[in-house]
């Protein structure tokens, strides 16, 4: 299978007055087509800095970030929002809705950003992929009258709405009770069996028993990098 991301000598230092904070150290990965990844490591190792980049957020100090072959480590900030609109889609630990939109609102949020005009047509899409999800009764709710299983489902809707290759989730699943985590590594299953790629940050080995492959971070390296044959939802 091809790599969608490939990034080579990744370097992130944090510069905090005259100290320098180097949180990722020389990375060398590459993440196929189609996987289903698990990141995973000790708080501070790293995970969210990587996903950040990875997720076109924020800038590599050093190092290369190739996006499928476009070279994303040297774009300007408009190339970056480009990307992550066309490629990228992002779910959150803390879901990230906007308590006075509804969930048909939330979902049309990416849209919105990139300048896409709202009509019947971006509605009737939005009300899909929210149907999608399960939500089909709740279009009008606001993310205080759902539960957070619910409001997790809203943003894997609106992380969808551009139907990016790439999804990016860091610790989705982390509010939330082992039944409803259940149902979202479900629901991303179905979307990796769909074809999308999914790397997802975890600090369950119960959840991460969902993904494909496993890579171990530790103060900024690659401590592991592990296949799992079996994964829960393809059992
Ligand atoms: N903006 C920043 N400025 C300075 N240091 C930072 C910044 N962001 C992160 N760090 C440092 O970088 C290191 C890695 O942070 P990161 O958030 O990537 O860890 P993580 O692996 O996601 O941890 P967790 O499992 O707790 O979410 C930490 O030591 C953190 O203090
Ligand atoms: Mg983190």
């Amino acid at each position: 299978m091809a790599a969608i991301v490939e990034v080579q000598d990744l370097i992130k230092n944090y510069y905090m007055g005259d100290v320098t904070v180097n949180v990722l150290k020389g990375l060398d990965l590459s993440f196929e087509e189609g996987d289903f990844v698990s990141l995973m490591g000790p708080s501070g190792s790293g995970k969210s800095t990587l996903m950040n980049i990875l997720g076109c957020l924020d800038r590599p100090t050093a190092g290369n970030y190739y996006l499928r072959d476009r070279d994303v480590a040297h774009m300007t900030d408009n190339q970056l929002s480009d990307v992550r609109s066309t490629y990228l889609g992002f779910i959150f630990q803390a879901y990230n809705l906007l308590p006075q939109y509804t969930v048909v609102e939330n979902i049309e949020l990416p849209l919105v950003y990139q300048g896409v005009p709202l009509d019947a047509r971006t509605k009737d899409r939005c009300v899909a992929l929210a149907e999608m999800v399960g939500l089909g009764t709740r279009l009008d709710h606001r993310p205080l009258q759902l539960s957070g299983g619910q409001q997790q489902r809203v943003a894997i809707a609106r992380a969808l709405v551009n139907d990016p290759q790439l999804i990016l989730a860091d610790e989705p699943t982390g509010n939330l009770d082992s039944r409803t985590s259940v149902e979202i590594m479900e629901m991303l299953t179905e979307l990796n069996k769909a074809g999308k790629t999914i790397i997802m940050v975890t600090h369950e080995n119960d959840i991460a028993a969902w993904s494909r492959r496993v890579v171990r971070l530790r103060d900024g390296m690659v401590e592991s990098d592990i296949r799992n044959d079996k994964p829960l939802g393809f059992r």
